[in-house]
């Protein structure tokens, strides 16, 4: 008879190595709940290791959470522990992982116990359970209020109700993000917003420039768009304004995409004098800037923004996605006057309308009071985030805005990120290399991004960094594999 063989990761202590593989096994479906692991003594035999290996192995998957051994029957796998108990004390942010199934290790337990990866892989808001609480709050009141439920069941204008336009424009300019409501257009969050633009102002095989490393669904949308990206290089005061006017004078592009606060990733923000650079050179050649602010940033970490320098030229992507919530999808595009017309009719192009239902459901919440709170919660949170990052990681180089979501990581001389990344994910961390975000076929940097705020909380975080930083104190080997 077969019996299950894990894949053991060599560069670990065997026996938590076997706890890994446990892990990876139940996540990828291959070890079903309730499976009864192979007996002890059959196991070190197949893998050639001693019968302690394996029940120290053992012994740590059930640390975990991962197993139940009964005593003279077996060791068991346990039901997923996937549900995130929450503890609802509002603002304290208590969050607690509890089993949904299957025999639970233990009320409450830690962490530890969750089979589920840590994946800071994605820029998101970080957890909490007033951000539920607000969405929910906003649809309850919707559904009781007639008016309400009326302008969710019609059609609307492209450009949203005029009243909703200024609760949105009195809301960004409370974040420090001063526009008047008569240049807004809604649309279906940041990254609609950037394909409207190029959409509307860009014709195909026309060149648009981004800086070395960027936002990879700016590169997507100007793939699918069939534009011809062109890279700037970056150092730590943003996109190199000289090399841009070098760019000019043998080829204008149409347009610039560039995230003055914090570039994603890497956190590099424009400097005073190369915005005004920047906007020179806009002005000299004719070209629009596409600025991008959906990584907000408060207004005492930010500079001028470029659509305050040069308003004529400058389109500003803005988004819910990172103060309230991902999957609201509302964005919203401020642009000179002149251009809403274009921009709107390629928005009814495209959809008609974003859906007033997500419309309704933001300025509801917006105006409840819910969202000022969470805000300033989001804000604290993550600025401890970037010092817990900081003190576990201070040997290595870092870079990030104080309250960036995300900390760029570049590796020490010799070691590489793809490497860096499997040992990584081998061990349940998911982090990204420079790669995405590479703009052309330069190399990509060694570095590794790393989205604090996507932690479920500040324990999972630091379990999360206390393995990046063992390994970077013993990095994966790397292995020659071709000739
Ligand atoms: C720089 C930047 N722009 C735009 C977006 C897309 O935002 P949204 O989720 O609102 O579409 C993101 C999302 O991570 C982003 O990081």
């Amino acid at each position: 008879m077969t019996i299950w063989m894990p894949m053991l990761d060599p560069a670990m202590p065997r026996y938590r190595a076997l706890a890994d593989a446990i892990r990876l096994d139940i996540a990828s479906g291959r070890l079903p709940a309730g499976t009864r692991l192979p007996p002890q003594r059959r196991l070190a035999d197949a893998l050639g290791v001693t019968v302690g290996t394996i029940t120290r192995g053992y012994a740590e998957a059930e640390r975990r959470g991962l197993v139940t051994s009964r005593v003279g029957s077996g060791t068991y796998i346990n039901g997923l522990v996937s549900a995130q108990r929450v503890s609802a004390e509002g603002f304290g942010h208590v969050f607690r992982v509890g089993a949904a199934c299957g025999e639970p290790p233990d009320a409450g337990v830690s962490w530890e116990a969750s089979l589920e990866s840590i994946d800071l892989t994605m820029s998101l808001p970080p957890p909490h359970p007033a951000r539920q609480q607000g969405m929910a709050d906003a649809l309850v009141a919707i559904s009781q209020s007639p008016a309400a439920l009326q302008h969710c069941v019609d059609y609307q204008n492209e450009f949203g109700r005029d009243n909703q336009r200024q609760l949105l424009a009195n809301w960004m300019g409370e974040l420090g993000v001063p526009v008047v409501a008569e240049e807004l257009m809604l649309t279906q969050g940041g990254q609609n917003g950037i394909t409207l633009a190029l959409s509307a102002l860009m014709a195909p095989g026309e060149a648009l420039v981004a800086g070395a490393l960027t936002y990879p669904g700016l590169i997507s949308a100007s793939a699918e768009r069939g534009l011809k990206l062109l890279r700037i290089p970056l150092d730590e005061e943003g996109m190199d304004i000289e090399a841009l006017a070098r760019l000019c004078r043998q080829q204008v592009p149409r347009m610039v995409y560039v995230m003055a606060e914090q570039n994603n990733p890497g956190g590099a923000q424009l400097s005073h004098a190369r915005r005004e650079a920047l906007v020179a050179l806009a002005r000299q050649y004719d070209f629009w800037i596409l600025e991008d602010g959906v990584q907000y940033l408060p207004p005492e970490e930010c500079g001028m923004q470029l659509y305050q320098l040069a308003p004529e030229r400058t389109l500003y992507l803005f988004s819910t996605s990172k103060l309230l919530a991902g999957g609201l999808r509302l964005g919203v595009l401020r642009a000179p006057v002149a251009l809403l017309p274009r921009l709107g009719a390629t928005l009814r192009s495209h959809s008609w309308m974003v859906a007033p239902l997500l419309v309704e459901t933001v300025c509801t919440w917006l105006t409840s009071g819910n969202a000022a709170p969470l805000i300033a919660w989001q804000m604290e949170e993550v600025r401890a985030r970037q010092r817990l990052a900081h003190s576990v990681l201070n040997e290595w180089s870092l870079a990030a805005r104080p309250s960036s979501f995300d900390l760029w990581l570049e590796l020490p001389e010799g070691q590489r990120s793809q490497a860096m990344v499997e040992s990584l994910a081998i061990r349940g961390i998911h982090v990204t290399s420079a790669e995405p975000f590479c703009v052309g076929n330069e190399p990509p940097p060694q570095a590794l991004r790393l989205c604090l705020s996507a932690a479920a909380s500040r324990e999972t975080l630091t379990h999360a960094l206390e393995i990046v930083r063992e390994l970077l104190l013993a990095p994966p080997a790397l292995r020659c594999t071709t000739l």
